[in-house]
């Protein structure tokens, strides 16, 4: 009988423990025992873990958030903690680890990968930007609830003839605006691949006002979009080293409430966007990742992460997607300028 490890690393979304469940029950099917670190690789620095029943899991697959916490912890970047790791790893007789996470996650799991553990990733975020798959676990639900938070504001701003400037999520790329703001009709999107220009966009307010006859205008702007020429940085340092970003919407309706005279209103959905129950489609997608992953590492393959291209499963090396970025689907991009969404950079 072989031991298998999982863990929740990076930031959570919906779909994490739809995951783990997956994990749990397929494991079970191979006669296979599961442990959950906790909090991340944290958990396995530390010594944290749970041991994974089947009635641990069995009603878990609508739930958000992940049973087992989530962290950013990277110890493989300190001989002291990878040795703390490997002692974990040797006290549980792990024979392998699952590990769900993002860019970063999988830049730790190359890292383990190389001090010799037997790795496979799981791709999760809500900013879809996970390299070498086209969907990730958390992005469906992430893009529904930023869609309904359109409809809404839309409905309110229009009573009230105002414009509505709505911040997602979306730390480097844009995936989430773009896709929820063509989905909820917005009227221009502002994402944060490229700087964009203060004029520009008062333009293209002023653009929409006379096209259309109308003061409501729907803008939906990615967290991490910046202006040009701009040193006042829309980010915060936090003491691991990182930075948490906020703030671009609240300064582009300053800029077009001074600028046209309109009134303004911003609303910044936040971490509504990651919390709360997945999709059917996350659940499904986590379903299948989990499956693919723990047959795959209780058979002997490791190295990889599981990545969805097309519609099916494949292998993509742990060395290939490590804290690479992917870029925002070009055709998402073309339908939105084709929607005169996308014209402030
Ligand atoms: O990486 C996913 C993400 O949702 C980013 O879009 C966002 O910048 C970040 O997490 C915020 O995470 P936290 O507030 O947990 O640090």
């Amino acid at each position: 009988m072989k031991n298998i490890g999982i863990l929740t690393a990076g930031g959570d979304c919906p779909g994490l423990n739809a995951a783990i469940r997956s994990v749990v029950l397929s494991a079970k099917s191979m006669n296979a025992e599961v442990v959950g670190f906790l909090d991340g690789f944290s958990g396995v620095k530390n010594n944290r873990t749970t041991n994974l029943a089947t009635s641990d899991v069995e009603w878990i697959i609508d739930r958000g958030g992940s049973i087992l916490g989530c962290s950013g912890s990277n110890p493989f970047n300190s001989l002291e903690d990878s040795n703390k790791c490997m002692q974990t790893i040797k006290k549980h007789n792990i024979y392998g680890l699952i590990v769900i996470g993002g860019n970063s996650s999988m830049g730790t799991a190359y890292l383990g990968q190389q001090k010799g553990l037997k790795i496979i990733g799981i791709p999760k975020t809500i900013d879809n930007d996970v390299y070498g798959t086209d969907v990730t676990i958390g992005f469906d639900t992430a893009v529904q609830i930023a869609t309904e938070a359109i409809d809404r504001l839309k409905t309110t701003a229009q009573s009230h003839d105002r414009v509505m400037v709505i911040e997602t999520m979306g730390r480097d790329v844009g995936w989430l605006s773009v896709a929820a703001g063509i989905a909820g009709g917005a009227d221009l999107i502002i994402t944060p691949e490229k700087l964009m220009d203060p004029r520009n966009v008062v333009q293209a307010v002023i653009k929409i006002h006379e096209n259309s006859g109308r003061n409501y205008i729907i803008i939906v702007v990615g967290e991490g979009a910046k202006f040009l020429n701009d040193s006042k940085q829309t980010e915060i340092s936090r003491p691991d080293g990182a930075t948490r970003l906020g703030g671009i919407g609240t300064r582009v309706a300053e800029l077009i409430a001074d600028q046209t005279g309109f009134d303004t209103r911003v609303s910044v959905i936040g971490h509504l966007q990651r919390g709360g129950p997945p999709s059917p489609r996350d659940r499904l997608l986590a379903s299948r990742f989990g499956v693919y992953a723990t047959k795959r590492l209780i058979s002997g393959e490791s190295g990889f992460m599981v990545a969805d291209n097309g519609g099916n499963l494949i292998n993509q090396p742990l060395e290939t997607v490590a804290n690479k970025v992917k870029k925002v689907d070009p055709q998402l991009l073309k339908i939105a300028r084709s929607l005169e969404t996308l014209d402030v950079y």
